[in-house]
């Protein structure tokens, strides 16, 4: 029988924490009946977002197309859905149940690229596009076709979201990290990039890619045009390709700010050398279908022998799955003003982005009222990445210990911290160090995904345990 020492060491050292020993500490406590408020991952509809009826509506009939044969259960459907459905099947036939084209079906490709066109006012062609089984497959194939040699290095920011650190651990690349700005609202700085790329270079890496989060997760900052345009600078004067993960463009609820694609500023900035990678996905949005797994990457000045590549590594897993398709579809076409679904999708479209703002708002004015908690109130995403302040032990001889000691001590603070929240309250977030943090920083990362009504108990819950925790944990300043 294989045991651990049989497997990829890569694979043992790769750490995903979005869903590590605590999440399983929790699952463990739910099977024992206790309830589990689960903000350890952008996962809406565990968290009881309700999908939108025109999504379901069209996916059912694509699934079941039966079901435009039944006129009495038609009856329950809008007009446009069983036009659209029909319109698709006419032009997939196969429906959901067979394979397509290694980057996906094509109507639905050059649907995205005409949602690019409409975002941005940019050109965009469906040959740059590869439907992707969600984002995670679309920036996983980005990484694995770029890492060349075992010293190949991406910049990824710290904090992250820890596909990037646990995809790399896998393939067997460099990490190198950038801190993002907490004081700044963690915007990116040129003097941190370059001491970043600098310091990797001294160390024999060899940079080949930058990877961006914007909207970022987990710090929920977004991104100005300044500063992006900065990073594409930065990348063309490195001879980096930038990857874009922008999955949260639909979740922007500061008035003051506007998604920027990469896309498009690329496109203004007049630049033809810097290869960018976008990925978007069906996950997050007001759609947050996580678990139809769709998304798309966009290849943008990327030559034809290159992209060539890209579609060989997506025909090695055949293609992505067909309702996340679908699904992808529905985001980048919606439904328009005049079809009878119309009305109903926008009031579920505004009704779940308004909610998530005033989520927004509520947990982060609530955590900034608890002595010891502070956060930036998230401006985009779906996660507040809260800044936490607890004394050492008593007895600790903090000065004594080495900066690596320290860091692992503080990050066993952080993990007791959120095990006790989770025994104590049923809330599961997930510690600072699984995104990476400034060193002698502790913090812990939770979505505002509950229900509304909800999240002033939730806030109150954490408030409570938090009290509780630092008059046993002494004081609890740094
Ligand atoms: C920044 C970021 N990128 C990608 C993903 C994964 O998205 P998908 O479900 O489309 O694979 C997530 C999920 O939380 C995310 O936060």
């Amino acid at each position: 029988m294989i045991t651990r020492e049989h497997l990829n060491r890569n694979l043992l050292e790769a750490e995903y924490a979005v869903r590590g020993p605590i999440v399983t500490r929790a699952q463990q406590l739910e099977e024992q009946g206790k309830r589990i408020i689960y903000c350890n991952i952008g996962n809406p509809q565990a968290l009881k977002q309700k999908p939108l009826t025109f999504v379901r509506q069209l996916l059912s009939l694509l699934e079941n197309p039966d079901l435009l044969r039944e006129p009495e259960i038609l009856k329950r459907y809008h007009g446009d859905v069983i036009r659209r459905a029909e319109a698709i099947l006419a032009k997939q036939p196969s429906g959901t149940g067979a394979y397509t084209q290694s980057t996906g079906i094509p109507f639905i490709r050059e649907a995205v690229a005409k949602f690019i066109r409409k975002r941005d006012n940019i050109p965009a062609r469906k040959e740059q596009i590869i439907l992707t089984d969600g984002a995670s497959k679309g920036a996983q194939a980005v990484l694995l076709a770029l890492l060349k040699e075992n010293n190949d290095g991406f910049m990824i920011p710290i904090p992250q979201y820890p596909l990037y650190s646990a995809s790399l651990t896998l393939l067997g690349g460099q990490q190198i990290g950038y801190q993002l700005d907490e004081q700044s609202g963690w915007q990116l700085s040129e003097e941190i990039l370059t001491a970043s790329i600098d310091g990797a270079m001294r160390k024999g890496i060899h940079p080949v890619c930058i990877v961006v989060i914007n909207p970022g997760n987990p710090t929920g900052a977004v991104l100005s045009h300044d500063n992006i345009r900065m990073i594409v600078a930065f990348g063309k004067r490195n001879g980096l390709a930038i990857l874009a993960d922008e999955v949260y463009q639909e979740n922007v609820y500061d008035p003051e700010r506007r998604f920027h694609s990469f896309a498009r500023v690329v496109h203004e900035m007049g630049e033809q050398q810097v290869s960018l990678f976008s990925v978007h996905s069906v996950s997050k949005g007001f759609l947050g279908e996580c678990g139809h797994r769709g998304g798309f990457l966009e290849c943008r000045n990327i030559p034809d022998d290159v992209m060539a590549e890209f579609v060989k590594l997506q025909s090695i897993s055949l293609c992505a799955n067909v309702p996340g398709q679908f699904t992808t579809y529905v985001m980048v076409a919606p439904p328009q003003p005049g079809d009878e679904s119309f009305a109903e999708y926008a009031r579920e479209r505004d009704g779940i982005l308004s909610a998530l703002k005033q989520k927004a708002e509520i947990l982060g004015a609530g955590i900034n009222s608890i002595e010891g908690l502070s956060v930036d109130i998230p401006r985009g995403a779906m996660y507040a990445f809260v800044k936490l302040q607890l004394t050492p032990d008593k007895g600790e001889e903090w000065n004594a210990l080495s900066e690596e000691e320290r860091t692992d001590r503080l990050s066993r603070m952080e993990f007791k911290y959120c095990m006790a929240l989770l025994e104590q309250t049923g809330i599961c977030v997930v510690p600072g160090s699984g995104f990476g943090q400034q060193p002698g920083t502790l913090h812990f990362r939770m979505t505002f995904l509950p229900p509304l009504e909800e999240m002033e108990q939730l806030v109150d819950k954490l408030r409570q345990f938090h009290e509780r925790y630092t008059r046993m944990v002494p004081a609890a300043t740094e």
